[in-house]
């Protein structure tokens, strides 16, 4: 039976490429997209390929939507595999909004629903289907701009990163890897936060270093990862990044 796997939020960026990058290692993928024209031509793109791929209607702040594509992966597959919770939004970045004064209150609401609440309902309806695998991998796509460590150090690169709602998203979201980790021990799931660098997308800007290629490295390590894996970590392609 071939693996598979759902990325969120897959239609572009580094979910995209994570997809593609999964499915060259012979992974049927799902593309997880809230816009069926988007995500369609993002299957599209990958089958013209030659890979395997399916588009799965899914907005992670609709509850309904994600249950929907859960009860539709448990008719079509009975399983799920990987889930990479890669769907995210930074628009304070965009925006210029770095202080406590300038975030409006709705923003931070949409920044939480699909950076934290979106990826816990995502989990929480795909664990049955990732219960049903051998071997179920959940990567959470976080940053380094939510390590607590890393904000609290002058000598770091991410310390004087300051969206606000953005980077506690992110802390929120690794404080849920820690918590899901230990539900999951003693089975067979492993649940990973990841960080991919600055990488070029809508979400990092032309200013960002790394290419898309760079940044699903770690993503795709920690979707495949080996039975005597870790579980209940945060990582970058150099290794453990601290809380
Ligand atoms: N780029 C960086 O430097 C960087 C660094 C650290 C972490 N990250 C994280 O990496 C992940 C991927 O971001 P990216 O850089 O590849 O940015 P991106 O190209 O903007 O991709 C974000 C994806 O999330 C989707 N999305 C947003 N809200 C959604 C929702 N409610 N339901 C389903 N999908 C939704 C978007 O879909 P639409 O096209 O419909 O908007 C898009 O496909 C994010 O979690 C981000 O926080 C990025």
């Amino acid at each position: 039976m071939k693996t598979i796997a759902l990325i969120t939020g897959s239609n572009k960026g580094m979910g995209f490429e994570s997809a593609r990058q999964l499915a060259k290692q012979d992974i049927h993928v799902l593309i997880g997209a809230r816009n069926s024209e988007k995500g369609k031509a993002a299957v599209k793109s990958l089958q013209d390929e030659g890979l395997s791929a399916e588009f799965l209607l899914l907005d992670v702040i609709n509850e309904e939507s994600v249950k929907n594509s859960a009860q539709a992966v448990a008719n079509q597959h009975g399983k799920l595999d990987i889930l990479v919770n890669n769907a995210g939004i930074n628009p304070e970045y965009r925006q210029g909004i770095f202080t406590f004064e300038q975030l409006p209150f709705d923003l931070l609401i949409q920044i939480y629903e699909t950076n934290v609440f979106g990826a816990f309902l995502a989990i929480r309806e795909f664990l049955p289907l990732l219960r049903k695998s051998t071997a179920g991998r959940i990567v959470n796509v976080s940053s380094s701009v939510g390590s607590l460590t890393e904000q609290s150090n002058r000598e770091s690169l991410y310390y004087g990163i300051n969206t606000v709602g953005y980077n506690s998203s992110k802390t929120a979201l690794n404080a849920m890897t820690v918590q899901l980790a230990k539900q999951l021990s003693g089975t067979t799931i492993k649940v990973n936060s990841i960080c991919p660098g600055w990488v070029k997308t809508d979400i990092g800007s032309d200013a960002a270093p790394r290419t898309v290629d760079e940044g699903v490295r770690i993503i795709v390590q920690l979707a495949t990862l080996a039975e005597d894996g870790a579980s209940g970590g945060f990582f970058n392609e150099d290794g453990m990044i601290p809380w």
